[in-house]
């Protein structure tokens, strides 16, 4: 897939980002030198998505290996910018692992990380294609395309290559209160790329549900334990609630870079908590009274059970997950 756009780029050892803060009004990019740049651009969610935040990472640490700052200082830095998706960690200890740990080795691991990303991508879309059908229509929660990868995504990875393939389909994208990422970003990135897409506010999937509007439901995942159970942006284990009560199927699409078998079950998985500001305003303008206590979760569990199947680079898993989770990463 021709993507009209660059989530990331490393070029004369420098990281390049795109603001995903500005989209859709605006498209700009930014250069970053250090890895503590780089620690608060993934902060602030310049740049976000669990890939394209361990391909960013990767790179920081690079960056860290060019300046000779100490590795161990700046792969804790990164780690704790943003904790519940596990790609963050998962590629800074990739990079703490190699030896010897020179410029030259981790920029190669970097740039490793990164091309294994994009054919992950490309290989979650092959699988998930396959569940597409003709004159169906599709719904999906926050943003887990190009922008959240250094590929073509994961879950909408499956709607470009499908619509690669010739399949006619329709994608529903859910805004994703409070940070907008389906609004911004989703129908931002598959319009640009001729996916024929509908806004919804996330309180509307429901009577969607109910109408008969949605044939299937695919998302993303920032961390999928041993047993199966996903989490991703908050609210998505509302839709995968509603998709079971109205028997339609709900899959996850990560890499395996993704699943993190030392955490047993979702239970154990830290759900990052954000700023007040992020639900009360909306482009700096207040839109809840000023000392409201507010509740700012950022992802959500999904218990296994509500899960059609988990599809990975290496194929789709039904249930139980465990055993084939396992199985993957050996
Ligand atoms: O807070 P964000 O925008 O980083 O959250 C992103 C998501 O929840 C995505 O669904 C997930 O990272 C998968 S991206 C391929």
């Amino acid at each position: 897939m021709n993507l009209k756009f660059k989530t990331l780029e490393w070029k004369n050892n420098q990281l390049i980002l795109l603001d995903q803060r500005k989209l859709p009004a605006q498209e700009i990019y930014h250069t970053y030198q250090t890895y503590q740049e780089v620690g608060l651009a993934i902060k602030d969610m310049v740049v976000r998505g669990a890939p394209a935040i361990g391909v960013a990472a990767g790179y920081a640490m690079a960056l860290a290996a060019l300046k000779s700052e100490d590795l161990q200082q700046a792969a804790t830095y990164l780690k704790s910018t943003r904790p519940t998706a596990v790609n963050l960690a998962w590629a800074v200890e990739r990079i703490l692992k190699l030896k010897p740990k020179n410029l030259q080795v981790i920029l190669n691991e970097a740039k490793a990380i990164e091309a294994e990303d994009i054919e992950m991508c490309r290989l979650m879309g092959k699988w998930g294609a396959e569940l597409i059908e003709n004159g169906k229509t599709y719904l999906t929660h926050c943003n887990a395309g190009a922008l959240a990868t250094a590929g073509q995504g994961t879950a909408l990875s499956v709607f470009y290559e499908a619509k690669r393939q010739g399949k006619t389909f329709q994608v529903i994208s859910s805004e994703t209160r409070p940070y907008l990422q389906g609004a911004r970003l989703t129908c931002w990135e598959l319009s640009k790329n001729g996916i024929h897409t509908s806004l919804i506010t996330d309180n509307m999937v429901a009577h969607l549900m109910k109408l008969g509007k949605i044939h299937g439901v695919f998302v993303g995942s920032d961390r999928i334990a041993a047993n199966g159970d996903v989490a991703n942006k908050i609210g998505t284990y509302g839709v995968a609630t509603l998709a079971k009560a109205h028997a339609i199927p709900f899959y996850a699409v990560a890499p395996t870079s993704t699943i993190d078998l030392k955490t047993p079950s979702g239970e154990q998985i830290i759900i990052e908590e954000r700023h007040p500001e992020e639900v009360t305003h909306l482009n700096g303008i207040p839109i809840a009274p000023a000392e409201i206590n507010v509740f700012n979760y950022s992802f959500d569990v999904t218990p296994h059970e509500l899960l059609s199947a988990i599809i990975t680079e290496k194929g789709v898993a039904k249930k139980p997950f465990s055993e084939k989770l396992q199985g993957w990463l050996k």
